[in-house]
């Protein structure tokens, strides 16, 4: 059975880290890996608009010597009348990965259950894992080895902030997310990541004011309101997530030196000001860029199975 990447957890925690020490490996020497999978086609599904992801996955599979295949939803038969799983079965005969951005995430595990070939969520309304890899990339450059440290999402309790959680259960740092009342996180996503937190040294705590959240972090991090799909509440989110802009005041209430993260696309002037996307605590374009080599790395990995690395040499 192909090895998928569904969540975050998907990898296990030794998993998230050999992907990690990979990525930063295909960071630190660009060609070693360069046409590794030559010869590789990985299909690309999006369902949903996607700037980041669809570049850099477009990106990782040139690099890497593969075939990128990118499908919008009106060029396939999915959607008149064929279904994911024979979708699946058909595809697995073409490529050697496909990776999906969609909404619901049972579409996402059916695919899955029907596939050959390494599965890849590349967003779904639950969660974000690839964003997530390229978060605590952007994290360990910075702080190095991330167990103690602690990071505050501020904002929507969504696919990204599930990303997160699960990243601070199998790593082993504090994650304090901030959300208005109804708009928590999944509570079992939670206790999951809580449950792998004990073993990890980590810790997820969930509350409701942002100032408690950005109390001695050492990033804050924060998501768009409305996330996609949900674009029809924006005015009411607006409303109910009045106080929980990141603006240079809540930074000045973080720790000493606390950075500033965001998976993007921002929207400005709502879950964060200009003066914070844009001054010196911002890692957001690194964040971005990291993209590029977690998907490299991931992509590597999961087509291979070597992720160490260790037939790069
Ligand atoms: N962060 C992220 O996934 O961005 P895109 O929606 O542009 O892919
Ligand atoms: N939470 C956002 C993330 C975009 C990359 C959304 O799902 O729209």
């Amino acid at each position: 059975m192909a090895d998928h990447f569904l969540t975050l957890d998907s990898l296990g925690p030794t998993g998230v880290r050999e992907i990690l020490d990979l990525s930063h490996r295909f960071k630190r020497e660009p060609d070693r890996h360069r046409g590794a999978l030559a010869g590789g086609r990985v299909g690309m599904i999006f369902d949903k608009p996607s700037t980041r992801t669809r570049v850099s996955l477009e990106d990782a599979a040139w690099a890497l010597g593969m075939l990128p295949i990118v499908l919008r939803p009106d060029e396939l038969q999915l959607g008149h009348g064929e279904t994911v799983a024979d979708t699946a079965r058909v595809l697995s005969r073409y490529l050697s990965a496909l990776t999906i951005r969609t909404f619901a995430h049972a579409r996402v595990e059916e695919l899955a259950a029907h596939a050959t070939i390494p599965i890849i969520n590349a967003l779904t309304d639950e969660h974000h894992p690839c964003q997530a890899l390229a978060d605590v990339m952007t994290l360990e450059e910075v702080f190095g080895d991330l167990r103690g440290r602690r990071i505050a999402f501020v904002g929507d309790g969504n696919n990204v902030a599930h990303s997160l959680i699960q990243a601070a259960g199998s790593l082993g740092f504090t994650l304090v997310v901030a959300t208005p009342e109804g708009y928590r996180p999944d509570a079992a996503i939670v206790a999951a990541a809580r449950e792998h937190a004990s073993a990890s040294g980590g810790a997820v705590e969930v509350v409701g004011d942002p100032r408690v959240a950005v109390a001695g972090a050492d990033a804050v991090y924060t998501d768009v309101w409305a996330s996609m799909g949900k674009e029809h509440e924006r005015e009411e989110r607006r409303r109910v997530f009045a106080g929980y802009t990141v603006d240079a005041a809540m930074m000045a209430a973080a720790g000493p030196g606390a950075i500033f993260l965001h998976c993007l696309p921002a929207h400005r002037g709502d879950e964060v000001t200009d003066e914070v996307i844009d001054g010196p605590g911002s890692r957001v374009w690194d964040q971005a860029e990291n993209r590029v080599y977690t998907e490299q790395a991931l992509l590597y990995a999961l087509i291979t199975g070597d992720r160490l690395g260790a037939r790069l040499g």
